[in-house]
């Protein structure tokens, strides 16, 4: 385990524990503030993560910086993550070994950033970290308590580009978020 964020980032970059490191760009580590109180977990990159190197850059990505912009919840006072470090061909789900193999880099970033509240992002974010009997429609919008940590599972941005009578939902789960934080005086 490392101690700096720099150090596992440096690692990543090199990274070849799994096929995924065959067809990137570049790894996408993580961005944000490395103390943060409250983490956002996603899938894993897509076609202008892997060219920008930066989680949720594209139309996801817009799509969610709307509703932080609408909540007030600030990019920059926040850390953003995937449960993979490098873009599944065609966008597809990452393999169970895939995110196996990823999932130890992201521990340790959890160990450092040390958040109180992790958003999770879709099932593939909510199944690796939480476990493989959780489900997204079930699980959407309620706190889960493990080990100190608040986790808020909620829509996949991407999903609400597929369905848009999901966005309501999302808003309201982040709304939550955004409450609870204020209320406990996280930053976000
Ligand atoms: N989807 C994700 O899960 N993560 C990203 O960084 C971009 C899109």
């Amino acid at each position: 385990m490392f101690e700096k964020l720099d150090e596992i980032e440096a690692i990543v970059n090199k990274c070849s524990k799994c096929e995924l490191c065959s067809n990137r760009i570049q790894a996408v580590f993580g961005v944000g503030n490395p103390s943060a109180d409250v983490m956002f977990i996603g899938e894993g990159p897509g076609a202008d993560e892997d060219r920008e190197g930066k989680p949720f850059v594209g139309k996801a990505g817009k799509l969610m910086n709307q509703a932080f912009l609408g909540l007030g919840i600030s990019r920059e006072k926040i850390y953003i993550a995937n449960i993979v470090k490098c873009r599944p061909p065609n966008n597809r789900t990452p393999l169970k070994e895939e995110a196996n193999a990823c999932l130890d880099y992201l521990r340790n970033q959890v160990m450092i950033i040390k958040p109180k509240i992790i958003v999770l992002l879709g099932n593939t974010a909510l199944k690796n970290i939480l476990g493989e009997e959780y489900g997204i429609t079930s699980s959407r919008g309620k706190w889960i308590e493990k080990k100190g940590i608040k986790y808020m599972p909620t829509f996949h941005p991407a999903a609400l580009l597929r369905d848009e009578s999901k966005k309501i939902d999302f808003w309201k789960d982040l709304e939550i978020v955004k409450k609870v934080a204020d209320e406990n005086k996280f930053v976000i």
